[in-house]
């Protein structure tokens, strides 16, 4: 038995599982796995990009499970491009079957090894040219669907606040403002877009109140408060059944939720708010009561964020308030409605 110091690869004397575990096969991104006897030996982590299966699932399994019939005969036998001896290696084009039942082009390299003292073949697989085609054209129309729903929520933005003209460049301000924390916070690209976008149209709901009421200087009556707390709900019965990329009805719904499960439609509490709710509510608040509004004179900025600090992890989520005040004190940030990319 030949010894190895630990994590050596030996090519020509054979591979060890040991070996091939601590290596950087385990880590590559094409789909490497060793078959033995119409079995899978071993199975690196790409293997579920490609095949849909974790190694897991394909370790152990027969080969049948993710490759076509046709595909099994280039690789194992009776045609002339398989690989017959130790040491010889094939280029092939083949079509493998994803968990999900597809049939996929990839592109693979395939070679006979002797891994464990048995010789066995070894398949280095990765997207085919056409895959990758596909996959370029589908995140080109991923990004075209995006920009539509763009367009279309700045349409809706435009139809709230045109019935509204107290909350003129309210829905942008706090889109602009919530971002500003989500960046500060560190929150993925995809999280920011959705509250960005969410933002935008956080009032739509408001469309549903009659704009006496909207408009209305004093006090509002307990019913016509009602009204006015209603439009959480109607903004996400309004927008529930739109596939948009991003869970902006969810969002909606949460926007005047509070942490301590006093806020509204649901009452919901901490953990249950969703994180873009959370944001936004914190931005909302900043907003609404730094501007004018029919019944009352703007409260200011210097009082919102005093507003926030005080209920900081009673009402409001505490990193996004030390984030928003943050931002406000020591970045200079002013509330803006200006345009910015979504
Ligand atoms: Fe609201």
């Amino acid at each position: 038995m030949i010894r190895r110091k630990k994590g050596e690869v030996r090519l020509k004397d054979g591979l060890t599982a040991e070996s091939i575990n601590e290596s950087l096969i385990s880590r590559s991104r094409a789909a490497i796995f060793i078959i033995r006897d119409g079995q899978v030996e071993f199975a690196n982590e790409a293997t579920s990009g490609i095949f849909g299966y974790s190694p897991d699932e394909i370790v152990s399994a027969p080969a049948e499970k993710f490759l076509t019939l046709e595909t099994a005969v280039k690789i194992f036998g009776t045609d002339t491009v398989s690989p017959r001896q130790p040491g010889e290696c094939n280029s092939l084009e083949l079509t493998v079957l994803h968990k999900n039942g597809e049939k996929i082009p990839v592109e693979a390299e395939v070679a006979v090894i002797d891994y464990n003292g048995s010789p066995s073949t070894l398949a280095i697989i990765h997207h085919g040219a056409e895959r990758k085609k596909l996959d370029e054209q589908l995140k080109e129309g991923l990004e075209k669907l995006k920009k539509s729903f763009g367009t279309l929520i700045e349409a809706l933005n435009k139809v709230v606040e045109a019935r509204d003209p107290y909350t003129g460049g309210h829905q942008r301000r706090v889109a602009n403002l919530a971002r500003a924390i989500a960046v500060e916070l560190g929150l993925p690209n995809e999280e920011v877009d959705s509250l960005s976008l969410a933002a935008m149209v956080h009032d739509i709901g408001k469309i549903a109140v009659p704009s006496e009421i909207l408009n209305k200087p004093g006090s509002l009556s307990q019913s016509e408060w009602g009204l006015v707390k209603n439009h959480a709900q109607i903004g996400y019965d309004l927008l529930k059944d739109v596939e948009f990329p991003w869970p902006v009805a969810n969002i909606i719904y949460q926007h005047h939720e509070r942490l301590d499960g006093s806020g509204y439609p649901l009452g919901l509490k901490a953990g249950e708010i969703r994180r873009e709710a959370r944001i936004l509510a914190v931005a909302d608040v900043v907003e609404a009561m730094s501007s004018l509004r029919p019944y009352r004179e703007p409260i200011g900025l210097e009082m919102a964020l005093g507003e926030i600090e005080k209920n900081k992890s009673r009402l409001y989520d505490a990193s996004s308030v030390e984030a928003c005040r943050w931002l406000f004190r020591e970045k200079g940030y002013k509330l803006n409605a200006d345009k910015e990319d979504i």
